[in-house]
This record gives C-alpha cells, sequence and structure tokens, in this order.
C-alpha cells in the first residue's frame, strides 16, 4: 500500500498539527514551502475559524497541507460527580487568578460540520485523531481527492484502522507531546515507545507510517525512518519556531531542561507536558473526562497565559523538547533532514 501524498514528498518530514495555539497557517505555509508537510489543526476551533485558517494558509503557499481532526466517535461523557468534585478542588486556582472556571461540557468539536467543510473544499490530507473517523467521511474524503490517515498507538488500533483503508498511519509513540492519540483513554491503553510501536505496527498493517513521538533532531528521524516509517511528524521541534503561536511562557518551559509527564489535570484526557504545579498538584485527582475539564480549566489557561504563570498553563511537549532550536520552520525543516542524511551515512558507515 502507498500515499501518492508521502511518495510525492520532497522533504519526508510532516509539521504535526498543534492545536490550542502553537499551529498556525504561517508555521503550516513555512512547513510545506520548505518541501515537508504543513498541518494545520481543526481542534477546537470552529467550522469558520478553520476556513479562515485554511484560506491564509493557502494566501502563503500554494504546496499540499493537510488538516487535522479530532475523532470523538463513541466517546462517552465523563461522570458527574467526579467533574464537580475536582471542580471543587479548582476553586481556589480560581479564586487566586480571579477567573470563573468554565462550564464542563461534554461536545464533539464539531466533527461532521468540520468533515462537510473538508469534503466541499479538500485538503491534500485530513488526518484524525483519538478514534476512528466515521466511514462515511473516510469514503467522502477519499471521493473528493483528500487522504486520509489515522493516528494509532498500538498493533491493535493499527488493525481496526486499517479496515477502513487509509492512505497511512500515524504510529505515536509514548514520548510524543499534547494528547495521546489512544482509541481509549483508560489503563487499558497502549504504552508503547516509538521503535517498539513502529516495529509491530510495521509487522500487523501493511500501510505506509508516519511516526511520531520525541523527533526532535535529525539524528531521530532517520532512526525512525530506518526503523520503516515513510515520513516523520514532528511536533515539539517546532514549538520555539518565531511563526508559531506558542505563547511565551510555554516557549521559555520549552527551552528547558524540565522533565514532562502524562496527565488528565488540564483536560481530562491523558497528554504529555512539562511538568508544572497545577500538574504536580492535580494529576493524580483529575478524572477522565474529556472535554468537559478541558472546558473547566479554559479560563485557568487562558489566565496563565495572559499573565505569563506557566503553572496553570497546559505546557504540552514531548520528552525532548529541550532539544527544539529557536529557527525559522522552513530552516528548521531543512537542517533536520540534513541532520538525518548525515546521521543515517553514519550508521551506514559503522553497518559496513
Ligand atoms: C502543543 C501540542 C499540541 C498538539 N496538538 C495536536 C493535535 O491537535 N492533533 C494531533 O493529532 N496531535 C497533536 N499533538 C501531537 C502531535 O501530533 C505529535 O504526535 C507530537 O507533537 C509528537 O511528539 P513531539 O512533540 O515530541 O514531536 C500536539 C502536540 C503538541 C506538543
Amino acid at each position: 500500500m502507498t500515499s501518492a501524498l508521502l511518495e510525492a514528498l520532497p522533504l519526508p518530514i510532516v509539521g504535526a498539527p498543534m492545536a490550542g495555539g502553537p499551529t498556525t497557517p504561517a508555521l503550516a505555509a513555512a512547513v510545506s514551502e520548505a518541501g515537508g508537510l504543513g498541518f494545520l489543526g481543526a481542534g477546537y476551533k470552529t467550522v469558520a475559524a478553520l476556513r479562515e485558517d485554511i484560506a491564509a494558509t493557502r494566501a502563503l503557499t500554494d504546496r499540499p497541507i493537510g488538516v487535522n481532526a479530532f475523532a470523538l466517535l463513541g466517546a462517552a461523557p465523563g461522570d458527574a460527580e467526579a467533574i464537580a468534585a475536582y471542580a471543587a478542588r479548582l476553586a481556589g486556582e480560581a479564586a487566586r487568578a480571579g477567573v470563573e472556571l468554565g462550564e464542563p461540557r461534554f461536545e464533539d468539536d464539531h466533527l461532521a460540520a468540520k468533515m462537510e467543510a473538508l469534503i466541499a473544499d479538500p485538503v491534500a490530507v485530513v488526518s484524525f485523531t483519538f478514534g476512528l473517523p466515521p466511514r462515511d467521511a473516510v469514503e467522502r474524503l477519499h471521493a473528493a481527492g483528500a487522504e486520509v490517515w489515522i493516528t494509532v498507538t498500538s498493533p491493535t488500533e493499527a488493525r481496526a484502522a486499517a479496515v477502513l483503508s487509509p492512505d497511512a498511519l500515524i504510529v505515536q509513540g509514548l514520548e510524543a507531546g499534547g494528547h495521546r492519540g489512544v482509541f481509549v483513554d483508560d489503563e487499558s491503553a497502549s504504552d508503547l515507545t516509538l521503535l517498539a510501536a513502529l516495529q509491530l505496527i510495521g509487522a500487523a498493517v501493511d500501510l505506509p507510517l508516519v511516526a511520531t513521538g520525541g523527533l526532535t533532531t535529525g539524528a531521530a528521524i532517520g532512526a525512525a525512518l530506518v526503523a520503516g516509517a515513510a515520513a516523520a511528524q514532528v511536533g515539539s521541534a517546532y514549538l520555539r519556531t518565531p511563526e508559531a503561536g506558542t505563547s511565551e511562557a510555554q516557549r521559555a518551559a520549552t527551552a528547558t531542561n524540565a522533565p514532562t509527564a502524562l496527565t488528565r489535570a488540564f483536560t481530562g484526557r491523558t497528554a504529555r507536558g512539562i511538568v508544572n504545579r497545577l500538574l504536580t498538584e492535580q494529576s493524580a485527582a483529575a478524572p477522565r473526562a474529556y472535554p468537559e475539564i478541558h472546558h473547566l480549566t479554559g479560563p485557568l489557561r487562558a489566565h496563565g497565559r495572559a499573565a505569563g504563570d506557566a503553572d496553570l498553563i497546559n505546557l504540552w511537549a514531548g520528552q525532548v523538547h529541550a532539544l527544539a532550536p529557536e529557527l525559522p520552520a522552513g530552516e528548521l525543516t531543512r537542517q533536520l533532514v540534513a541532520n538525518a542524511r548525515a546521521a543515517v551515512a553514519a550508521a551506514r558507515a559503522r553497518l559496513g
């Protein structure tokens, strides 16, 4: 099985969709212009805002771009009592910040309306995370000329995704920054790191694989390609680029050696972020309730970003964030590939 888009890509780099601020039309366009594939994040956006982002990106580049959507098909609301108890825990934080906590709403991120917009006016590829997209959306996106990629974290998820005949799978390792792409966010979720996932998923399905998680240097990207990936989806490495919409507090935290951890404290869904006070104090108590907790903590996080208080922000980042350079995104894209070539050449020489 092949992906025409991946085969035609000049550089095997996909700019990871980073919803919630870091991804901007300028970042996506810069990655595509450099020869990689820039992505927009549809997550958290209204359909109108998504359309505006696509138009703004197209104004900056004629190259292919992708859009990522959250597939919360089959997700169920969280436990109302657990959500209320967590809201009570956060009341002191909200009072100190001088904000009201948000309404813990359950919703599906306007998936159906976003699909209609992307079918009517397709981009080169639509990728999904959090679960399987609806079968009719896959068929209609294909008919409209878009590729469909699905994020997976285990061979079981990969086999389930393969049934929908996607053009590629995005294999996300545990190292990755941001939300895990797991279909079910509970104790049964995969704990495979990227190299383990690539080997096992490569043996389980016959689909092109896009590797993602902890790929912040050219050498690591080379390793993922050697392990069978067709391309690398790079997130944290772009957080400090001038084109990214990363908040100042998050830029500063990304540049440090601070450790990361998995947490549901900010959104009710497991994600990897740089350890800060809210993560440390609330992770153990945070319920599994996405997106209710995302809405509940929204005003606190917004206050943190505006006030420059990094302890209140979801500082999403992968395990290798400390090596993210402060470089223009196009230059970084080209540099990652040049460094991958050098690392693979050195490995070849050692292999004889
Ligand atoms: C700030 C941030 C936001 C993210 N948002 C999304 C998203 O909206 N959709 C998605 O599929 N993945 C999202 N991810 C995960 C990335 O697609 C990718 O898997 C991850 O960044 C790879 O790990 P790395 O950050 O170590 O490169 C996000 C990651 C970060 C760091």
